[in-house]
Formats: C-alpha cells, sequence, structure tokens
C-alpha cells in the first residue's frame, strides 16, 4: 500500500497508483487483480483508454474473492472530449460505471479542456479524435457548464471528486473563480524534461494535489513514433539519474518515481508487467537529498510528449 494523500473535500488518495493507458485489453484483468495483490488501491483510468470493462473484471474479480472491499479502492476515470455538452456530462459517467460494474466513482477527470464534438456511443467508442465524417469539430461548451454537470454528480454521489487534466494555470485560475465544488486534483505531465515549476506551486498553494503522469518522460511514448521522445536521451540511461541510482542502490525508475513524491506529488506509474509492479509502488523507501533533487530538476527543458497542438493545432498549453 502507498502513503495516503488528503484531498481539500476531506477524502484520501494513494499516493501511488497504477496507470492504465495502454493497458492491453487481454491482460488488462489479470493486471488489476495483480496489482490489487501486490497492494495498488488506486487504479487511473480513463474512456479514452478503451480498457474500461476490462479493468473493471480485474477490480470485481478481487472484490468478489475477497482481496479487498470496494470502498478501500480509489477508481478513476477522465471525462473525455467528445462529451463535455452537459446534456453528454451524466449520460457519460454513467457508460462509464456500466463498462467499469461499478456504482460510483472516487475521481473523475476533465481529461483535456477541449470540447470536441459528441459522438453517440454506439457510433465509435472511445471516439478519441474523431468528431464525424466531416473531421475535426468542436463543440461550443465552455468549460464551466462541464464542470456544473459534473458538480450535479456529486451531489447525485456518482462520483466522490473532481479533478482536472492537462489545464494550465490561467484556466484553473477561472475554474476556481466559478467553481462550487473545487477540483480535489490536477493531472499533468511530468518528468524531469517538463518539470512545470510555477503550476505546481500554484496549484499545491490551492490545495490540489499535484499527479505526475508519464514519470518516465519518453519512454511511454516511444511505441507511439513520438518524434520528441525518439529524439530524447532514455531517462532510464540519462547520467544524471543512472548516478544517483546508483549511489542509493536503487534503479532508474525508482529515482523518478522518488524525485516527484518527496515534492508531494502523486504519481500513477503504468506497468503491463506484473513484476514490475511492487517496485513502482515501493518507491518511498528510500530519500533524496535536497541536492539530488535539485539536480534532477535542472534537467528541464519544457519538453512535452503530450500535445494537443500536434493534434490539430489545439492551443491548450501555448
Ligand atoms: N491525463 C492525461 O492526459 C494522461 C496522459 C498520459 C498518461 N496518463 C496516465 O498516466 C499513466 C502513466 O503514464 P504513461 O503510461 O504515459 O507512462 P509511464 O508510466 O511514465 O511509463 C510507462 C512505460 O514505462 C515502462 N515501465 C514501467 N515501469 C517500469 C520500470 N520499473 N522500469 C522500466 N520501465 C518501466 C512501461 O513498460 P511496461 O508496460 O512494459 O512495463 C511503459 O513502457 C498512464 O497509464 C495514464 O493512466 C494520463
Amino acid at each position: 500500500m502507498s502513503a495516503l494523500l488528503s484531498l481539500n473535500n476531506g477524502l484520501k488518495m494513494p499516493q501511488v497508483g497504477l496507470g492504465c493507458w495502454k493497458i492491453p485489453n487481454d491482460v488488462a484483468p489479470e493486471m488489476i487483480y495483480g496489482a490489487i495483490k501486490a497492494g495498488y488501491r488506486l487504479f487511473d483510468g480513463a474512456m479514452d483508454y478503451g480498457n474500461e470493462k476490462e479493468v473493471g473484471e480485474g477490480i470485481r474479480k478481487a472484490i468478489a474473492d475477497g482481496l479487498v472491499k470496494r470502498e478501500e479502492l480509489f477508481v478513476v476515470s477522465k471525462l473525455w472530449n467528445s462529451f463535455h455538452h452537459p446534456s453528454n456530462v451524466k449520460p457519460a459517467l454513467e457508460h462509464v460505471l456500466k463498462l467499469y460494474g461499478l456504482d460510483y466513482l472516487d475521481l473523475f477527470y476533465v481529461h483535456f479542456p477541449i470540447a470536441q464534438k459528441f459522438v453517440p456511443f454506439d457510433k465509435k467508442y472511445p471516439p478519441n479524435f474523431y468528431c464525424g465524417e466531416e473531421g475535426w469539430a468542436f463543440e461550443d461548451v465552455p468549460l464551466i457548464e462541464t464542470w456544473r454537470a459534473l458538480e450535479a454528480l456529486v451531489d447525485e454521489g456518482l462520483i466522490k471528486s473532481i479533478g482536472i487534466s492537462n489545464f494550465s494555470g490561467a484556466l484553473i485560475q477561472d475554474l476556481l473563480r466559478g467553481a462550487r465544488i473545487k477540483p480535489v486534483a490536477l493531472q499533468i505531465e511530468h518528468h524531469p524534461y517538463l518539470v512545470q515549476e510555477k503550476l505546481i506551486e500554484y496549484t499545491q498553494a490551492e490545495k490540489i494535489v499535484v499527479v505526475a503522469y508519464s514519470s518516465f518522460g519518453p519512454q511511454s511514448f516511444l511505441e507511439l513514433n513520438n518524434p520528441n521522445a525518439l529524439g530524447s536521451v532514455n531517462l532510464f540511461e540519462h547520467e544524471t539519474i543512472t548516478k544517483i541510482a546508483s549511489s542509493h542502490g536503487q534503479s532508474a525508475a525508482a529515482v523518478l518515481l522518488r524525485w516527484a513524491t518527496q515534492r508531494g506529488l502523486a504519481i500513477i506509474p503504468k506497468s503491463s508487467k506484473i513484476e514490475r509492479l511492487s517496485g513502482n509502488l515501493h518507491t518511498n523507501d528510500f530519500d533524496l537529498t535536497e541536492e539530488e533533487i535539485k539536480s534532477i530538476s535542472s534537467l528541464d527543458r519544457g519538453l512535452r510528449f503530450n500535445d494537443p497542438w500536434e493534434w490539430n493545432k489545439i492551443p491548450t498549453f501555448v
């Protein structure tokens, strides 16, 4: 089990969870079951990952076998861009719950601050970037309207908390001016090549937990042939990281994760290899020095691997 972080709504969230993006559907039930056995309690899913049914199967089998109770788990999903219209938010959540086979979520994020044209579930699910036969199209809905619909889901007890993902400081500031229910967490790309120190400082000062995704930097994006990832030094082989790792008798992966958790961030490393689960979960067993933290942070190059500008020149981070 990992440490628990306090959320601004009084609930607790595990500091370490399992990222579910790209866990293949055929191994997902077994992976999730194995992860629960290994001590994972948080599962970071999303409508966009296309494996909610299989992730849910693993969760439900673990509950049925008495490994864990539902209330001991922290199950997460993310509202995809195609479902931002207030009239689509509840049906989207109901779709997620049906796929998971659960009756509530612990946390439902807005995956991106981008509203795409609605695509019916039976037309294409997950819709990904598909917006209909005409090609890319936005939905005319401002974020606060999506937010009000998410707040209603909290009131109904269908989700315990709301989160935001891939939001800039300016958008968070604006959302906080109008939100009745504050986001509990901001999920962002975060690794030594993209540190985002000011965004983290602002968000943590607002008592919103920062959750790091893609903690291993380019690694997750190599299989997608992402040019920025292909052109970067692999962080597992970066001299700064490997030196620190060997001085602590730890792996490079453990150092990358500890660098985040020691600064108060939550992490959700993904693995499809059962033998890596335990190591990724137990990264708080050693401490980095302040100097080591600084030297890792100094690798910052503002380098993103996940940027909507690359999808269709969408100015999310410009
Ligand atoms: N909100 C968003 O927009 C967003 C975007 C991206 C990701 N996420 C979330 O964040 C999670 C994590 O990010 P990510 O999946 O992009 O990348 P990640 O966790 O940084 O990296 C995953 C990659 O690292 C490998 N790996 C895992 N543990 C390892 C270890 N101990 N040693 C060596 N290699 C290891 C995995 O391979 P194996 O599978 O073979 O072990 C996989 O190739 C996602 O699964 C998803 O839940 C959210």
